[in-house]
């Protein structure tokens, strides 16, 4: 069998909010979701022997069954009835990682779309978003992409009309932040904002990029250490003073994304905090 080779966009969080804790520890979510140009490139190469393994130019990725595509690999062959095959999954990292931008979860995601080619197994797109829901649970949604209202876990999937295009400015800060204690301290929190979900579907279904951004919005910036929330804010500002029309932070981040209507803006952006930052992008809706 010859090697195919997929593309595995980012994502960015146009809003997240969370609903509830649930009895099984995960949290009820609603956030509308965006995939963007910036992606990673996954070369699944079927091997004579060796199991399956990642191969990526960082070192410090897991190969075992810890990296999320080979996980999704080991899920396929469980689920869809076909012989499973010995893989070199071959990850070319382009989306920062423990960034809030799902690369781990969308190179999962092409795996299970590769696998479905390559072994003839013919499953629907909602078939292997389901096998996706034991990989993570960014994963269903990154198996279909676009603009989508996710719910649940994060697997209850609506597709929504698409963000008009635009330049996209993603900055990423130096630090890590761990996505389950950032979920205890939600729980812990008081005072809850939400975001205005409904506004900003209502602004997608009238094409209008401006009510859009007015509205992106994400829980966890509240509940940020506040060294970690000021740094956030800088960036956010240093987004809106360039132009963007609105900024937040992207899933449990730490990356920042600003929505711009003007790619000249945006460029200027990326050049003006490149200078701060060593992982900023300019992309666009996908
Ligand atoms: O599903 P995934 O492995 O991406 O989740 C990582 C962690 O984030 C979970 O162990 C859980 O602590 C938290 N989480 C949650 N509710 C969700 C998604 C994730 O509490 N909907």
């Amino acid at each position: 069998m010859i090697p195919i080779t997929l593309k595995a966009p980012a994502k960015i969080n146009l809003t997240l909010d969370i609903l509830s804790r649930r009895p099984d520890g995960y949290h009820d979510m609603r956030m509308v979701m965006q995939s963007v140009s910036l992606a990673d490139t996954v070369t699944l190469c079927p091997a004579s022997q060796g199991g399956v393994w990642a191969e990526s130019g960082l070192g410090f990725l897991p190969r075992d069954g810890k990296n999320l595509a080979v996980s999704a690999a080991l899920a396929f062959f469980a689920a869809a009835g076909v012989q499973p095959m010995d893989l070199r999954i071959l990850l070319e990292k382009n989306i920062p990682v423990c960034a809030g931008t799902a690369g781990g979860s969308s190179d999962a995601a092409a795996v299970l779309r590769g696998l479905n080619d390559l072994t003839g197994a013919g499953l629907s797109p909602e078939a292997l978003a389901k096998i996706g829901e034991q990989v993570g649970s960014d994963v269903p949604y990154c198996v279909l992409g676009g603009t989508k209202l996710a719910e649940g876990r994060g697997e209850i999937l609506t597709a929504l009309p698409d963000l008009p295009h635009c330049p996209i400015v993603l900055c990423k800060p130096a630090f890590n932040i761990s996505t389950p204690v950032l979920f205890q301290a939600w729980d812990r929190q008081k005072k809850k904002l939400r975001p205005d979900t409904e506004g900003l579907m209502a602004a997608l279904s009238a094409g209008d990029l401006a009510g859009v951004a007015q509205r992106v919005y994400n829980v966890f910036e509240a509940v940020l250490p506040s060294h970690q929330r000021r740094e956030i804010d800088r960036i956010k500002n240093a987004l809106i003073q360039a132009g963007a029309l609105g900024a937040a932070m992207t899933g449990s981040g730490p990356t920042v994304f600003g929505l711009f209507d003007k790619e000249d803006r945006a460029q200027d952006a990326t050049a003006h905090l490149r200078e701060q930052y060593s992982e900023v992008f300019l992309t666009h809706p996908v």
